[in-house]
């Protein structure tokens, strides 16, 4: 079995013309050499998406998204780049049955080796003994919440028996150490198991490896916690763990959103209804981490908490995070404190169907949430209510949503939407104070950065340029030009020209690519003239690793994590090296 190579990859995208391809999902019309559409990764009304058959790029001038075939489907299909790449290796009759075709994942690291393995080994043992005797009660439990054997199958839900078979089974292979740390052995007087007698729910990581468990009780008798979760591990963090996470890509991408729950339960009701576009946190609060991963999948996110009070609040405060994330965000509050699985029970697929519809705008849903929270018999309260929502509605732009939500706050609040207006026109828009220093310091930086960025267009265009760029700067301010800079001097190690399509397939962030794009459109005149490579040279070269440093000593002064500065001293120390 070959690798994929860098040269293998590029015959693969020289296979195919981006016009077909992108044609195969977009309706496309010829505009002077280029084509245009309707650009579908944005809100697009005029064709913003410029496709160049020469060039075998595209590039939307309104949202930025652009790159080559490949990185096309990796947006548009919502795959990963070694699946674009089979993708169009199939579209272009190339054979790669020769070829390994693994993901661009990091190699697990060796000591996760055991860690994964144990959970991976734990839950085909759970999954036996549901279907043994001693599993009878359990899985009659299951049945009697209507969990049929297909769906426990797709959960690969299981049973954990009393007596410490994982500790048995696993003590010819592996170390207690390792044992305790994935959480599964617990070790006090001697070794046994974590999980007893429950029944157990595999969680996974994004990438699709179980790396811990919840193991629920189910009969009365029992009246330990209803749920018990593996300890968070070097593989487990509930901080970037969402139920359903890796298996709900294609229904999200069917559906184009995906439902935020609490509970994993929830999650598999859903599934019950055929509702596959779900996932759910693991007993915590929104984190960064789970916003990354949501934003891979998704841009529009329907947040589907329980009804009652500490739900509510929940879904006010992971609605706030997710619209300051630029998420499209609806919420959905299920009435009688009933959480989607209680729905389904109740009501049936149809009656949760009925009710996942009733979505509320984030400013619908905060009117509706602080009007309960209010005495709606006292004049003052009611008084203040209004002032708050009016000062939510001013900030709204679109005058239909604006007379939109007059009017549901006049219904909701008693007050006249003649006099919910008067208040908002005495509103005035706060003005963001201008700071002239920040802003004479700022466009130097931008002034600054547009030399670096042309330069970096020159390098594109000029293998000469980039030599000569290596000898004399070899350093940029702006990390990821620095970076793209190395990458144009690696790429000219073996080749005289260089294709943007293909030089593309080479970096290893999104954002770096979308960059190249940008810079590679600039309408700069070529050839280069020797005099302005200069002048580009000297600038950067004088004034990079000053502005870096100074960049990074303010770093400094705000950082209050110890170990973060030393990182940024050691970077500092590195800069005064060279
Ligand atoms: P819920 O109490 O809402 O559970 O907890 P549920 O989803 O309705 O489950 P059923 O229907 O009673 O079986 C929501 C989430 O909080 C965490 C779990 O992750 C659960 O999915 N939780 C709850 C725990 O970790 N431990 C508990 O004891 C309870
Ligand atoms: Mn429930």
């Amino acid at each position: 079995m070959q690798r994929l190579s860098q040269d293998k990859i590029n015959e693969i995208r020289q296979s195919v013309d981006i016009v077909d391809i992108l044609g195969q999902y977009l309706s496309l019309t010829k505009k002077g050499r280029n084509y245009v559409a309707i650009c579908p990764f944005h809100e697009d009304n005029n064709p913003s998406l410029s496709i160049s058959p020469e060039r075998q790029i595209y590039k939307c001038f309104v949202c930025g998204n652009g790159g080559n075939v490949f990185t096309f489907l990796q947006n548009y299909l919502k795959i990963s780049y070694i699946e674009a790449v089979k993708k169009i290796a199939e579209m272009g009759r190339i054979d790669l049955s020769d070829y390994q075709l693994d993901e661009k994942k990091a190699p697990i690291k060796k000591e996760y080796v055991a860690l994964y393995s144990m959970n991976e080994e734990a839950c085909k043992i759970y999954n036996y003994y549901l279907n043994t005797k001693l599993g009878l009660e359990a899985k009659n439990y299951l049945k009697k919440r209507h969990f049929s054997d297909e769906v426990i199958e797709k959960f690969s839900i299981g049973y954990a028996p009393i007596d410490s078979i994982l500790y048995k089974s696993f003590e010819k292979k592996y170390t207690e150490i390792d044992m305790v740390k994935s959480g599964l052995v617990i070790e006090s007087k001697h070794h046994f198991d974590r999980f007893n007698d429950r029944i157990m729910f595999p969680l996974h990581n994004s990438e699709g490896k179980i790396v811990g468990f919840s193991g629920r009780i189910y009969k009365t008798t029992q009246t330990d916690s209803k749920y018990m979760n593996s300890p968070e591990s070097q593989i487990f963090i509930k901080g970037e763990t969402l139920y359903n996470y890796h298996r709900c890509r294609e229904a999200v991408r069917k559906e184009g959103f995906v439902y935020l729950l609490e509970g994993f339960m929830d999650v598999i009701a859903m599934d019950k209804a055929g509702i596959e576009n779900a996932v759910a946190l693991m007993g915590t609060a929104l984190t960064r981490d789970h916003i990354r991963m949501l934003k891979r999948l998704t841009s529009t996110i329907h947040i589907c908490l329980d009804g009652d009070r500490a739900g509510q609040v929940a879904a006010s405060k992971a609605a706030d995070i997710l619209l300051e994330a630029n998420f499209n965000v609806k919420i959905i509050l299920l009435p009688d404190n009933h959480d989607p699985d209680e729905i389904y029970e109740e009501h049936g697929k149809e009656g949760l169907m009925t009710l996942l519809k009733k979505t509320l705008s984030p400013i619908e849903f905060l009117m509706e949430f602080k009007y309960k929270e209010i005495d709606a018999g006292n004049y003052d309260d009611r008084k203040h209510f209004l002032e708050q929502m009016c000062e939510l509605i001013s900030r709204i732009k679109d005058e239909l949503d604006k007379d939109y939500y007059i009017q549901r706050l006049s219904k909701l609040s008693g007050f006249s939407a003649t006099i919910i207006e008067q208040k908002l026109s005495g509103i005035k828009p706060k003005e963001i104070p201008v700071y002239h220093e920040v802003r004479r310091v700022k466009e130097m930086v931008d002034k600054y950065r547009g030399a670096e960025k042309e330069l970096l267009f020159y390098m594109l265009n000029s293998k000469e340029v980039a030599l000569k760029y290596e000898a004399k700067v070899g350093f940029m301010y702006d990390d990821n030009y620095r970076v793209i800079a190395s990458y144009i001097v690696d790429y000219y190690r073996t080749h005289d020209k260089l294709v943007i399509a293909d030089f593309i397939n080479r970096l290893p962030k999104e954002e770096l690519i979308q960059t190249v794009i940008d810079i590679s459109e600039l309408q700069l005149p070529l050839p280069y003239d020797e005099k302005a490579i200069q002048h580009y040279m000297k600038n950067i070269s004088l004034n990079a690793r000053k502005m870096k440093k100074e960049q990074l000593l303010e770093q400094f002064h705000y950082v209050l994590d110890p170990y973060k500065q030393s990182e940024i001293l050691k970077e500092i120390i590195e800069l005064e090296k060279e």
